[in-house]
């Protein structure tokens, strides 16, 4: 019995210590899942932690960020306003470089021709009289259009319209010619070419002295080319106080040497006779003259006709004064490319003289009127060969010297500038044979003449 109380107090007590022993299993299972659990919820904030310093980091970095912004917009804003300040700056600079440009032209023209003792005499010119020439600080030959005519500024800073009237005729007709003027006048033509050689200053004189009177035109509002002849190289100052007293006017708006060409005085045919060449050009002292002209107020601008790169290039060598203008042949079949690239360079305009091929001309021919490319583009425009030629000139920047005595054809010549040629129409006649019509024949001689063949007059431009 007390074995059986014993082994059955001793059941109970295993059975008690196996309860306790699985308690205690629960319990040690308990505290390891809070263990683990704690360490988890540990690991978690050390997540969350990190989670927050990185975020607080990023937080930091917009702000940066943001700061950097509204810096940099700031610093746009300061950036813009300096800007405009150096804008304004820089305006006012080009406003006073243009005008101490303005001074220096000025001055070197005054230094050049004190070198030439005749300084004093200029610079009373350029600062007394109503003509004086308009210093420009730029040279160009630019075209502008003003008052509605197309203008060229030249080297001097004068401007000349573009298109010019021709005034020289075979015959010569005083009444003929003074009648075309007028009607030219009443069109709108500005520009008259006359040289003392044409015999065509009374008429033109008369004509403008007449318009003048009458109100249809002022003075200034015309521009009046007239030429030195060679037996006059000698004294320009004479030869030009001359031909004013036959325009009847002041001064010329521009006087230039008609040819390379040295004449005894006296000499009076446009083709002169073998003894009346000098055999030395001396262009230095002729040149001399006419920046004497210029000085003394007889014309507002100076240059040169009929001269080669060559000589222009000599004639700048020892010049106080550059030719504003070369007056050359010029049109679809003489076209100078070379002359006028050396021009452009030197800051002088080329003028085309003759720039339909004189057709009608003793000497001229209809090469250029009739050509059958002229024709064809003249035709696609329903344009006149003329315009078509007239246009080609005013295409390549050159002023035009055309001369018509009929009104229909004045009028024609006048519209040329609205024709409006294609590329491809520029590039046919560029490509167009090259043939000089008026070469000079008549200025070489063997004997007395510097020129001994047309490779000389023209140095091989020919
Ligand atoms: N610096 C120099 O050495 C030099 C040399 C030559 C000429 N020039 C100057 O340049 C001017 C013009 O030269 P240029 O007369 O020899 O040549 P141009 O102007 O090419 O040709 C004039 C000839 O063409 C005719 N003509 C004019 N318009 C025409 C048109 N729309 N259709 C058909 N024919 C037309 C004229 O006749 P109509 O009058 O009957 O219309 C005249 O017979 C001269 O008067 C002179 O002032 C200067």
């Amino acid at each position: 019995m007390y074995e059986t109380k014993k082994e059955a107090a001793l059941k109970t007590l295993e059975n008690k210590q196996s309860k306790v022993v699985c308690n205690l299993e629960e319990l040690k299972q308990s505290v390891e899942q809070r263990a683990s659990a704690v360490r988890k919820s540990k690991e978690g904030a050390a997540d969350l932690k990190k989670s927050f310093e990185e975020l607080s980091k990023s937080l930091e970095d917009y702000e940066k960020d943001y700061q950097g912004v509204l810096a940099g917009k700031s610093s746009r804003n300061e950036n813009k306003k300096c800007l405009e300040d150096q804008l304004g700056d820089a305006k006012g600079d080009v406003e006073s470089v243009e005008t101490e440009l303005k001074q220096l032209k000025t001055k070197m023209l005054l230094r050049k021709s004190s070198k030439r003792k005749h300084g004093q005499k200029l610079k009373s010119l350029l600062h007394n009289s109503s003509i004086a020439p308009q210093c420009c600080p730029r040279v160009t030959s630019a075209m502008m259009v003003l008052e509605s005519r197309p203008l060229v500024r030249l080297n001097c800073g004068i401007t000349m319209p573009v298109l010019g009237m021709g005034t020289y005729s075979y015959e010569n007709d005083k009444k003929t010619t003074e009648l075309a003027i007028h009607t030219a006048l009443k069109m709108g033509y500005s520009h008259f070419d006359t040289a003392k050689i044409y015999g065509s200053e009374p008429a033109l004189g008369n004509a403008l002295r007449k318009a003048f009177r009458d109100g249809v035109v002022a003075r200034e509002d015309v521009w009046v080319t007239s030429k030195l002849w060679g037996s006059d190289h000698h004294d320009p100052v004479s030869a030009l106080k001359e031909s004013l007293k036959y325009l009847r006017m002041e001064y010329v708006d521009m006087y230039l040497v008609h040819w390379p060409v040295r004449l005894k005085p006296g000499a009076s045919c446009a083709i002169p006779s073998e003894d009346e060449f000098e055999q030395i050009l001396n262009m230095e002292e002729t040149w001399e003259g006419m920046e004497k002209c210029l000085e003394m107020g007889m014309c507002r601008s100076i240059g040169v006709s009929n001269f080669s790169s060559t000589k222009i290039q000599q004639l700048l060598d020892y010049a106080s004064v550059p030719p504003a203008v070369n007056q050359v042949e010029m049109h679809p079949m003489w076209k100078q490319d070379k002359l006028r690239s050396f021009c452009a360079d030197n800051g002088i305009h080329v003028s085309a003289y003759s720039p339909l091929g004189g057709p009608g001309n003793a000497w001229g021919s209809t090469a250029v009127v009739e050509h059958p490319v002229i024709q064809s583009i003249a035709f696609k425009h329903n344009a006149t060969p003329a315009q078509v030629a007239l246009k080609w000139g005013l295409s390549k920047g050159s002023s035009l010297i055309v001369k018509s005595f009929n009104q229909d054809r004045m009028k024609e010549n006048k519209a040329a500038d609205r024709l409006k040629l294609g590329r491809d129409d520029i590039r046919a006649i560029d490509e167009l044979e090259e043939r000089k019509i008026m070469r000079g024949d008549h200025l070489i001689n063997e004997t007395t003449s510097p020129y001994k063949t047309l490779e000389d007059l023209w140095d091989d431009e020919i």
